[in-house]
């Protein structure tokens, strides 16, 4: 929100330059539509920056900025001083001392083009600038993670804190040292014992005057935790805290509290990425901006690990690849990068354009929040009989993909964010996480009058799908279709999970063919699937006598399996791939997993009471059983083991990822060790992995282990781990837990 350069895309409201050139009265239509853009510019500018509570996400505001820029500059007998395209920042909350910055607080230019292409001509401009040659070698930058909080100045005197501001206009902040007192990440008293430093500068002397600028910012976990007690507490009835939207308006809230105790009770974190006044300037042994961030390490402030030095545009995007396949691990919002020439000296010759350094460019990622339409709540019925609300959208390209649809999750959860038809929403997508409704846009000052969409959603009291009766537990959030297997939709997902290749891997029984098979009565239980004819499977629809043949054999194929696939494939509730797998090593055998008490069940790693007692209650119904010996009958094997005690197991709750090619082992070979050892084989890197086993070429993986500080080991060590009892194994340092031989 805070820089001038804006991103054009096509905007929700109709652009008029798009339009004829119609007019309305004497004014020329542009006319309007620039103060229409101005007057909802400036609203939302007051509820992100003095409010903390804004409505719309931040691409929104982009495009409309981006679309308000445009015209001023197509029409620049239209630009007034009090266009929001004029001003840099918000104006202070009352209630707040004043504080005007003795340095500007300047924002960063937005580049559009973030392409390898764009860093190339950000280069290419400086060396322009600074009058290099192609004979000159390439320019040192810094690249930095772009925080998404709240930039602030510390003010220290004589090595004390004694102001902090926030930014406000660029000009004047508001004075917020009660609440910024609170952050332990901030010190008080800078550290003048000299400390270790990774390369550059030694400590120096504290100047008399420093002002040190940085982003306060909430970490997600605790925005996680806040979010989930202030929505208990709002269930409970209780007067509870506020829900935010996201962490930077937290963080934000919580900063400009006249209440310090609310703002420590937010528990902010605080990044220190520049400086303010300095005075006397103490350049003399600090040349540029890694080691002034070396430096402000020393004096104890928190400099992220993640800013890297660059040279030249190919090093550049290199940074934006690596940080942008990063950014979902973190535990703190970006929401880009920034590039700055490094050497101090040339910052200085390169100089500022009216609110912006020339030596300093922001490459935003792609937004993870757009605004779109609900066109209806659909009611789906999964395996187990939950009925999930479901958002059907207006198509809508965020977070890198098109979303259609976004799980609402149950009754409790519409309500809360009171969703209905017809309602314009922000849906967030980031990462691989699935897409999501964040909140609806009410009153959205852009469009001219905002009612409300339909009435407020309510679940069916019938199941849409077999009018059985809906029914909700004392103490669940869930509704479930009461049906069973009687269910078609319960049936068609049961036989879907029962093929799917984590379980018992029938190729070819799509989610077409389960259509028809269920549809016609083919399939009422699992074992129909194995009485199924070629003849009947040829009188199905799209079915020739090849893939019904091909499917025999996969449905044979399939008989020959292994207890964990079996156990899986059932769906017994609360049982996944992983837990059927402790269970089949656990106990060794079926019959012995069918007699356990619950109490045994929990013996087994990773079973808790509720998974334990949902076993458990799965094998008393009888008709569980008797599909379970029809399968039998049907054929069904495999090999059966000595119970094994999960704690003797190497890699016992552990994580492993595998990237790269490794000397001996194939991939499959790798995670097959890996899972038979007891640990989880999984594909992406993250803070709850504990070793990556690298080969060659190891790409991105590795990259993103260094920098989570995850412990990355090779074939040989892996090996060897394997072989090794656990002792050794915590011996050598690495993080296996104590294990009994
Ligand atoms: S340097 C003169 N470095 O981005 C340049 N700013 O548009 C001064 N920001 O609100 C800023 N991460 O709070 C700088 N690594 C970083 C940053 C960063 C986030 C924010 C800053 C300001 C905006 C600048």
């Amino acid at each position: 929100m805070e820089n001038s350069h804006r991103f054009t895309y096509p905007t929700l409201l109709t652009p008029v330059v798009q339009r004829d050139d119609r007019t309305m009265g004497d004014t020329p239509d542009f006319a309007a539509r620039i103060e229409r853009l101005r007057a909802v510019l400036q609203d939302h500018a007051h509820r992100y920056y003095v409010l903390d509570d804004p409505i719309v996400p931040d691409a929104e505001y982009d495009r409309l900025y981006a679309e308000l820029a445009a015209l001023e500059t197509a029409h620049p007998q239209w630009v007034s001083p009090d266009s929001p395209t004029q001003r840099i920042g918000g104006k202070p909350l009352e209630g707040f001392g004043q504080v005007r910055h003795r340095v500007p607080m300047r924002s960063i230019r937005t580049e559009t083009d973030t392409t390898p292409m764009g860093a190339a001509q950000f280069d290419l401009r400086i060396r322009k600038e600074l009058g290099l040659s192609d004979a000159d070698p390439p320019v040192v930058y810094m690249v930095e993670p772009k925080f998404d909080g709240l930039a602030i100045n510390l003010r220290y005197e004589h090595g004390v804190l004694v102001q902090a501001a926030t930014r406000g206009d660029g000009e004047m902040g508001e004075d917020v040292t009660h609440t910024i007192r609170t952050i332990r990440q901030i010190p008080l008293r800078l550290a003048v014992a000299p400390q270790p430093m990774a390369e550059g500068a030694e400590v120096q002397e504290v100047p008399e005057v420093l002002e040190v600028r940085g982003e306060v910012y909430l970490r997600r976990s605790v925005f996680r935790e806040l979010n989930a007690r202030a929505q208990q507490e709002s269930a409970a009835g209780t007067h509870g805290a506020k829900v935010f939207v996201n962490p930077r308006n937290a963080a934000a809230g919580a900063v400009r509290q006249l209440d310090p105790a609310i703002a420590a009770s937010r528990r902010l974190s605080f990044f220190a990425y520049g400086v303010g006044e300095v005075s006397p300037v103490f350049w003399a042994g600090c040349t540029s901006q890694w080691e002034l961030l070396q430096v402000l390490r020393g004096w104890g402030f928190l400099v992220s690990t993640l800013v890297q030095r660059a040279h030249g545009h190919g090093e550049l995007a290199a940074r934006y690849q690596e940080l942008g396949v990063l950014r979902d691990a973190l535990d703190f919002d970006i929401d880009g990068v920034v590039y700055k020439v490094d050497a101090l000296a040339l910052q200085e010759r390169l100089g500022y354009l009216t609110r912006e350094p020339r030596w300093a460019v922001a490459h935003k990622f792609p937004a993870q929040e757009q605004i779109t339409t609900v066109q209806a709540i659909d009611v789906q019925v999964g395996r187990t009989g939950k009925l999930t609300p479901v958002a059907r959208l207006a198509p809508v390209f965020v977070g890198g993909a098109t979303v259609t649809n976004a799980s609402l999750h149950n009754e409790d959860e519409v309500l809360r964010k009171d969703v209905r038809v017809g309602d314009r929403v922000v849906v967030r997508r980031a990462g691989d996480v699935i897409p999501e409704v964040a909140y609806v846009v009410l009153d959205d000052p852009a469009e001219a009058s905002c009612e409300r969409g339909a009435n407020p959603f309510r679940m069916p009291v019938l199941c849409p799908v077999c009018a059985s009766h809906v029914v909700r537990e004392d103490g669940e959030v869930d509704h479930r279709c009461s049906g069973g297997l009687h269910c078609s939709a319960q049936r068609k997902q049961a036989l879907a999970h029962w093929a799917q290749k984590r379980a018992l891997d029938i190729d070819g029984l799509g989610d077409k063919l389960i259509d028809q098979l269920v549809d016609r009565d083919l399939v009422r239980t699992l074992p129909d699937v194995y009485r199924l004819d070629l003849d009947t499977l040829c009188g199905l629809e799209r079915m020739a006598e090849l893939s019904a043949s091909n499917l025999r054999t996969a449905i044979e194929g399939s008989k020959r399996t292994t207890l964990a696939r079996f156990l899986y494939g059932l769906g017994i509730r609360h049982v996944g791939e992983s837990t059927a797998k402790a269970l089949a090593r656990h106990f060794g055998g079926l019959d012995a997993i069918l007699r356990a008490t619950v109490e045994q069940l929990q013996a087994v790693d990773d079973v808790g009471p509720t998974v334990a007692r949902s076993v458990r209650a799965f094998f008393d119904e009888h008709h569980n059983l008797t599909v379970v010996q029809a399968l039998r009958a049907c054929g069904l094997t495999w090999e059966e083991g000595a119970p094994v005690q999960a704690q003797a197991l190497p890699l016992q709750g552990k994580t492993v990822v595998v990237t790269g090619t490794l000397p001996t082992l194939s991939r499959e070979d790798a995670h097959a060790r890996i899972e038979a050892a007891g640990g989880k084989a999984s594909s992406s890197v993250s803070q709850r992995t504990h070793f990556v086993l690298a080969g060659e070429n190891p790409g991105s993986k590795l990259a993103k282990a260094h920098s989570l500080g995850v412990r990355v080991i090779d074939e040989a060590e892996f090996l060897a781990m394997l072989g090794m009892g656990a002792e050794q194994a915590d011996e050598s340092g690495t993080l296996m837990q104590k294990t009994l031989v």
